[in-house]
């Protein structure tokens, strides 16, 4: 298996370390690498936000400050992921050149300040990023300490200046050749929306075209061409100095304003940012979102990835921070690590004194450790120890080397595809009513009964490959980009199991309806013809009957004819009542279910948990996982590794089957008892 940080391959603990905001406190820097030492932290991010320090003046540049920082880390055996500083522009280029502010959507360009609002188009702002990443690489690529580029912070946003919209003109005369391919595809003979100059095309904004959704389809997928564009050329620079060194950007999980399956090919490892707000909702739920988050980031190069940052104890931007109970630091990075992250790093290290970060979780409090008490002190705070439990876990596990190679082998796919997300999002009907959430959330509800039963999933998107895996669910797959038919379609006529739902198969990735029947041109495979669509008010139900079982069905209720699908459930009332609501077609050598209602994960969990039994789906354990639960498997040569995961603030027991061993030790286990919010690591032997 490729190592995703070759020049150090090594679980990773560290985090944003940001010595810019600290060079009037030699003493604090000082104290950090003893701190970082005390903490098992191997590497740090710098020079995220540092360009104000890179280049003082324009053509100015100071680089000595960053070396000796780099120099000391590596000293004390601390390894740089080094940033490139684009995710904020300093003060003096922003008031110099006007073009590298963004304009917004109501074309209002921004004043300097603030962060990551840089316009990705402005050929000035990419001449200054090329010319920084440039030096730096000269200055530090060759570097024992450096590992890895951190390209800029967080891509993401858009820009409507007139750059931007001259280059989305351009984009669309590549894709289109002619307006008359572009009015058809567009479908603006509707409501005289007709274009007959290309300089008539501006970005879709509130005050001006919302009504054309292949405009405003064609501009998310612009924006995520000119953001990967953007991408590349910094990729390219620094690459360009020494090849060696591995890029990645650290992305943010279900972000819809880009697609960041498009940005898999332009990175040699995807890094990502999760803040699940544990404790302030159901703590399982959240575990099910952040676990499907860390998959569809791992299913973006369908290897093991970097989890960039995590908040040591609470974040500061949401409407209410809670501290993270105890247990939970660990826990919630042992999933990370579970799900395939060979990382786990923190935003940040040192909590910053001014401006708005202040008050967000940091490794090191403001306490430091040059106050008048001896007890008042960094390493007496509950966070630090528990940034110290994180960081004797994984130097254990690198100790041992048996974690860093495994890798994730799901035999289950959901299809999640950003683009099917911003066509369900735009169209309006047949139920408008918290549109925005829906997709996602029914994605998770599909997610749910695996992650209940201590099953890895893989996501997919269109443009993915079917062919691995033994079950594939496509739900609310209103768009079928073109060749994902085809795809499906081979899928199941070579054995596969595919699972779809209500509103799939509607638009062609023009977002034209399809014409001649739905699923289109899936009707055969699926065995049905989705003729229309009820949706219903909050709060009433519809049922459906499956199995002598009776679920509730809600909001969207598809009529379906079987053509040649059998019956399995139908619906319980209304007018369609007796009618097919869950049916299975054999097509081929495989089986396509339709679910033509929705429904809670009830249904989704008993229907799925027959499809696991009957196809033999690999368990991390092979036992029933009490509520709140769950156990995940990282697969490697000799065995695999299971993190057993308890998101319960009460102890529960797991029984084992024979074969687990407690991680680190030659002891075998029958049983585990796991802490509230704890977490066990088992090895699992291959021979027994
Ligand atoms: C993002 C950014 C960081 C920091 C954190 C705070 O992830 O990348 O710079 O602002 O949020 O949670
Ligand atoms: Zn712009």
């Amino acid at each position: 298996m490729r190592a995703i940080t070759p020049k150090f391959p090594k679980l990773l603990h560290g985090g944003d370390y940001n010595p810019e905001q600290w060079l009037r406190y030699p003493e604090v820097l000082k104290a950090d690498i003893e701190l970082m030492k005390k903490a098992d932290i191997n590497c740090v991010s710098v020079g995220i936000f540092s360009w104000a320090h890179l280049e003082p003046q324009e053509g100015v540049y100071d680089f000595d400050w960053l070396a000796g920082i780099i120099d000391t880390l590596y000293a004390n055996g601390i390894y740089t992921v080094l940033a490139t500083p684009s995710g904020a522009k300093p003060l003096w280029m922003s008031e110099k050149y006007e073009e590298i502010r963004r304009v917004q959507a109501n074309g209002v360009r921004d004043l300097s300040g603030a962060r990551h609002n840089h316009c990705y188009t402005s050929p000035v702002y990419r001449e200054k990023v090329r010319e920084m990443d440039r030096r730096l690489a000269m200055c530090f690529a060759n570097h024992p300490g450096v590992i890895l580029w951190h390209l800029s912070n967080e891509y993401g946003g858009e820009c409507y200046c007139p750059l931007c919209q001259a280059a989305f003109r351009d984009w669309l005369r590549a894709k289109y050749k002619t307006l008359d391919n572009l009015n058809h595809a567009w479908w603006t003979d509707f409501w005289s929306h007709t274009y007959t100059d290309w300089a008539q095309i501006h970005a879709p904004v509130p005050n001006g075209e919302m009504n054309v959704h292949g405009l405003t389809l064609d501009w998310k997928r612009f924006v995520t061409h000119q953001t990967v564009d953007f991408m590349r050329m910094e990729r390219d620079t620094v690459k360009a100095v020494n090849p060696e060194i591995p890029v990645t950007a650290n992305l943010m999980g279900f972000y819809d304003g880009l697609d960041y399956f498009k940005f898999g090919p332009a990175l040699d490892v995807v890094s990502w940012d999760n803040y699940p707000q544990w404790h302030t909702t159901d703590n399982t739920e959240i575990a099910v979102f952040s676990a499907m988050a860390h998959d569809v980031m791992r299913s973006i190069k369908h290897e093991n990835f970097l989890l960039m940052e995590s908040t040591p104890s609470m974040t500061n931007w949401t409407p209410v921070s809670m501290l993270k109970r105890p247990g939970m630091h660990l826990l919630a990075s042992m999933q990370a690590v579970a799900h395939g992250s060979n990382s786990v790093q923190y935003f940040q290290f040192r909590k910053s004194r001014g401006s708005c970060e202040k008050f967000h979780g940091a490794v090191v409090d403001h306490v430091g450790n040059c106050g008048p008490y001896e007890f008042a002190k960094t390493e007496n705070t509950r966070v630090f120890k528990d940034v110290q439990q994180v960081g004797a876990a994984l130097k254990a596990m690198n100790a041992r080397g048996d974690v860093y190679d495994t890798a994730v082998r799901p035999e289950v796919a959901i299809v999640y595809d950003v683009e099917n997300r911003w066509a369900l999002d735009a169209a309006a009907g047949p139920r408008n009513k918290d549109k925005d959430e829906k997709y996602v959330e029914t994605l998770q509800n599909h997610y749910r009964p695996f992650w209940d039963q201590g099953i890895q999933v893989d996501f997919v998107d269109m443009d993915g490959d079917l062919s691995g895996y033994k079950l594939v669910l496509a739900p609310m797959l209103y768009m079928y980009r073109a060749g994902f038919e085809q795809k499906m379609r081979t899928f199941v006529e070579n054995g596969g199991t595919l699972v779809t739902t209500y509103w799939s198969g509607i638009v062609d990735e023009s977002d034209l309806c399809r014409l001649g029947g739905v699923p289109g041109g899936m009707m055969d495979v699926f065995g049905v013809w989705n003729e229309e669509i009820d949706s219903l008010p909050d709060g009433m139900r519809n049922g459906v009957v499956l199995d002598d079982r009776r679920y509730d069905a809600f909001e969207l209720c598809a009529r379906i004819h079987p053509i040649t699908a059998e019956v399995l459930g139908t619906y319980e009332k209304d007018f369609y009542a007796g009618e097919a609501a869950v049916t299975r077609n054999r097509f081929g050598r495989g089986t396509a279910y339709y679910i033509a209602a929705r429904t809670g994960v009830d249904l989704l969990a008993d229907l799925y948990g027959r499809l696991i039994s009957a196809l033999g789906i690999r368990r991390a354990i092979d036992t029933a996982l009490p509520a709140g639960v769950t156990a995940h498997e990282r697969c490697g040569a000799s065995g695999s590794i299971v993190f057993v995961e308890n998101y319960n603030d009460t102890e529960k027991t797991v029984l084992l089957p024979d074969g687990y061993e407690l991680y680190g030790t030659d002891q075998r286990v029958n049983s585990i008892k796991l802490k509230p919010f704890g977490i066990a690591v088992l090895s699992k032997l291959t021979k027994i």
